[in-house]
């Protein structure tokens, strides 16, 4: 059985995977609004991978014998400036969640939960490529930033990815 600090811990994961969701889809839509289908395509795809994370999430406080209990979403921001700020609020989103996974391996360490913090060492590393990935797309923005036939050509490339 899980310890009720740990579970509560990681049912607020669940609620930041699945709030992390939302302001990727609430991105899509702004980008789908202002006409760019390949950025949105790019974001409703990151959207459901953070829905996999919290039902990774879920899944394991089930296995762990634990009472999955999901809290409120509130309402996401709806648009940004350019494509260059919402890439660099996800940026800025997923340093918040990476410093999130780190405390919770901390707590698992602290109360000596080893199975939880051998689950938590996925998220770690997948962290280090959210953060990557998100940089990557704002690194290409700003060599294009200015051209408008840039900014076409990448959103066709972000409309490639698929998972
Ligand atoms: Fe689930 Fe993007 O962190």
């Amino acid at each position: 059985m899980i310890d009720n600090k740990m579970l509560d811990a990681l049912n607020r994961q669940v609620n930041e995977e699945m709030k992390s969701a939302y302001l990727y889809l609430a991105m899509a839509a702004d980008f789908q609004d202002q006409n760019r289908p390949g950025f949105a395509s790019w974001m409703k795809v990151q959207a459901s991978e953070e829905m996999k994370h919290a039902m990774k999430i879920y899944g394991f406080i089930e296995e762990r014998g634990g009472k999955v209990v999901l809290q409120a979403i509130d309402a996401p921001q709806d648009n940004w400036a350019s494509p260059l700020k919402a890439f660099e609020a996800a940026y800025a989103h997923e340093q918040f969640i990476t410093d999130c996974i780190h405390k919770l391996v901390k707590l698992a360490r602290e109360i000596g939960d080893l199975p939880t913090e051998v689950f938590l060492h996925w998220f770690v590393d997948e962290q280090v490529e959210e953060e990557a990935t998100a940089d990557e797309v704002i690194q290409k923005i700003k060599q294009v930033q200015d051209s408008g036939n840039g900014l076409y050509m990448l959103d066709r490339e972000l409309g490639k990815r698929e998972d």
